[in-house]
């Protein structure tokens, strides 16, 4: 318990200098004084947001609902993910067969069989492919005959190699045909796996062998995952960012991202290898490459979807600056920066435009209204200004409105950041990206980071950080709570600050808990479950509480930025005509406190409360666990225009009062 001392002996302690304002605070009890009617600014549509890179499986073997990997035998090794079965040593092969360099994706197999039964193949998944009894599996291959008479038997089965699914599909014609079937699964796997058995003889040739489940978000045939997407979707996110994060750059540049080679067709899309297959030693995923089924016209569509800002970045003319650090000559740029007016183009032009005709044979004839745009991932540099100013230069002289979002680099800090963030803001950039992968103490004691900085400058977009309780990208880091805290914390600061910081978000997004790479992440899945980390919710319950603007908050008259541990701030939403406080008690004692809400004729007589707690700083969710730690409700009684809140040991809460 705090021991309340006589208000006479603290002022005479104060003014004897024997006090200093936080051992005052500590000897008092601590009030938030919110004043609804003082508005500092409004709150961007697009404050938080999510960041979304195929990397730890989020894409192929995540998002992404395909549970066949190596679909269309274009790996590296064409056989990865695939085996020969054999019964009874029947009498059967497989070749890789290429049909040209002219082709995205050229290779196909030839079987030949010799045996009536007994010889087929087997594709293993994603670390196993997660099946859902009673649930409908679509099936579905391009094949032709070439020669004699095979059915194929179709089946699932499950880690002891018994049978969970099975259809029948018999094969005809020398032309190349999709065939198609349904499997029903008569019970749950996380690790099953596909089996195709040829029946007959005969020679076939077959290609993008490919297995979705029927319930994919919104049902789409070919969609994604319906549980990832629903996580996403929870967050009421203003923005989705895509397609990464280093991706984007490759680790040279004939592996960048280019958003044409993603669109289209889907069997079509070239399949390349993903950056981050052999990037970290320590957890290497050889099997990881880059199928753009979620293409670029998914991504829109998912932004869509979930209501986000569609923030689509893209390559330079830059490859990763941690790899190869190749360029593109300035001179050669051209086919870069008309990759991303065609871009615009394909998201907003008309139906008779060129790319906005592709858009339309896609599905999607109304335009998904672009307005933001990256230009480049993390790069660095006068390679990267020059680069920049060239792309600005066009995409301004055609799109005035769309916002540039331009890189400052790796670090919050530092010799790269201080270079290149005068320079962006002598070139009156739209919108900064800084990103920050720090210790948790980092981000508490930069919570008042955005406080002085220049009001009238580009806008901030603090587009990559999450706290490191190990070390950056340490493959020992959680997704603890004592980071997820350090966070809601440091939010507090991004959120007072809405003036000058117009977007955020948490990175990396999705690992999978056998296919990751880099950690910590913010949603966890394997190939049944899914389960949002503390850092999770702590977004979320920002995105879900946005508001509309910000508002006067003190803590003693102060800023709520760290005293005695406290942090906070407040929004109103105009709209819902509620107050929306934010609190977090990084401290490991309780406080008892009182928010008083000034500006507001009449309150409700009561506030509806969301807490998020643990008094273990190390404790993390977990598939066992998943809700472990996660937000907590609760109803409070105001006393007129005060409300007495007891702040739990190491809290996040969102208060909100109704405005009458
Ligand atoms: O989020 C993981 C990586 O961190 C991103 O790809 C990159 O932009 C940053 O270095």
């Amino acid at each position: 318990m705090i021991a309340i001392q006589p208000m006479k002996t603290i002022v005479s302690l104060l003014a004897a200098g024997c006090l200093s304002t936080g051992q005052l605070l500590a000897q008092t009890n601590p009030v938030f004084t919110v004043n609804a009617a003082q508005i500092k600014t409004p709150v961007q549509k697009t404050m938080w947001g999510i960041f979304f890179e195929d990397i730890n499986f989020g894409a192929d073997g995540g998002i992404y609902a395909e549970l066949v990997k190596n679909r269309s035998f274009e790996f590296a090794a064409p056989l990865m993910g695939w085996k020969e079965l054999r019964q009874n040593n029947a009498n059967g092969s497989i070749l890789i067969n290429n049909r040209g360099e002219q082709l995205n994706n050229p290779r196909f197999a030839r079987f030949t069989v010799r045996s009536a039964a007994g010889y087929g193949i087997s594709n293993e998944g994603f670390r196993g492919m997660g099946i859902k009894q009673g649930e409908g599996y679509d099936f579905s291959l391009q094949a032709r005959v070439v020669e004699g008479n095979v059915t194929l038997r179709v089946e699932l089965v499950n880690a002891a190699n018994e049978k969970i699914a099975s259809t029948s599909l018999p094969l005809s014609g020398k032309d190349w045909k999709k065939y198609t079937g349904t499997l029903t699964a008569s019970a749950t796997e996380a690790k099953a796996k596909l089996n195709i058995w040829f029946e007959g003889t005969g020679i076939i040739d077959a290609d993008i062998i490919s297995l979705f489940p029927q319930k994919t978000w919104k049902n789409r045939p070919g969609g994604l995952r319906a549980d990832l997407v629903q996580l996403l979707a929870d967050m009421k996110p203003g923005f989705l960012r895509f397609p990464g994060g280093c991706i984007v750059e490759g680790r040279e540049l004939a592996t960048r991202y280019q958003w044409k080679k993603t669109i289209g067709a889907v069997d079509d899309r070239e399949v390349i290898v993903n950056r981050w297959n052999t990037e970290f030693r320590h957890k290497l995923t050889p099997d990881y490459f880059q199928s753009f089924g979620l293409g670029f016209y998914e991504y829109f569509l998912l932004s869509e979807d979930i209501g986000a800002e569609p923030l689509p970045i893209l390559n330079c003319g830059m490859a990763c600056q941690f790899n190869s650090s190749e360029v593109v000559p300035a001179e050669e740029l051209d086919p870069y920066i008309q990759d991303a007016l065609d871009l615009i183009e394909f998201a907003n032009g008309t139906t008779d435009s060129k790319w906005g005709k592709v858009r339309a044979a896609m599905g999607h004839p109304a335009p998904f209204n672009l307005k933001l745009m990256g230009v480049g991932n993390e790069q660095w540099g006068e390679q990267y200004v020059e680069r920049y100013k060239l792309f600005a230069k066009a995409i301004k002289a055609k799109y005035p409105e769309v916002k540039l979002v331009s890189s400052l680099g790796p670090n919050p800090n530092g010799e790269l950041f201080d270079y290149l963030d005068p320079v962006l803001r002598g070139l009156k950039a739209d919108i900064l990206d800084e990103h920050y992968y720090r210790a948790p103490d980092w981000f508490l004691n930069q919570a008042k980071r955005y406080d002085n900085y220049d009001r009238n400058g580009p806008k901030i977009f603090a587009g990559e950080y999450a706290a490191q309780s190990k070390a950056i990208a340490s493959a020992e880091n959680s997704n603890n709570w004592q980071c997820a805290l350090s966070e809601a914390a440091f939010m507090t600061g991004l959120e007072r600050n809405a003036d000058v910081v117009h977007m955020a978000s948490y990175a990396p997004l999705f690992a999978h808990a056998e296919g990751w790479q880099w950690t910590p992440d913010l949603i966890w899945f394997n190939n049944l479950q899914s389960y949002g980390t503390p850092n999770y919710y702590v977004q979320k319950m920002y995105s879900a509480n946005r508001g509309t603007h910000v508002v006067s908050t003190t803590l003693n008259n102060e800023t709520a930025a760290g005293q005695i541990g406290l942090y906070a701030n407040a929004v109103i939403d105009t709209v819902s005509k509620e107050v929306i406080v934010k609190i977090v008690n990084t401290s490991a004692t309780p406080q008892t406190s009182e928010v008083v809400i000034n500006g507001v004729k009449k309150l409700d007589k009561s506030a509806a409360i969301e807490v998020l707690k643990s008094g273990d700083l190390q404790l993390a969710n977990t598939f066992a666990r998943p809700a472990g730690i996660s937000p907590q409700q609760q109803t409070i009684a105001l006393k007129g225009k005060k409300l007495p809140v007891t702040l739990a040991p190491y809290s996040f809460q969102v208060i909100r009062v109704k405005m009458l």
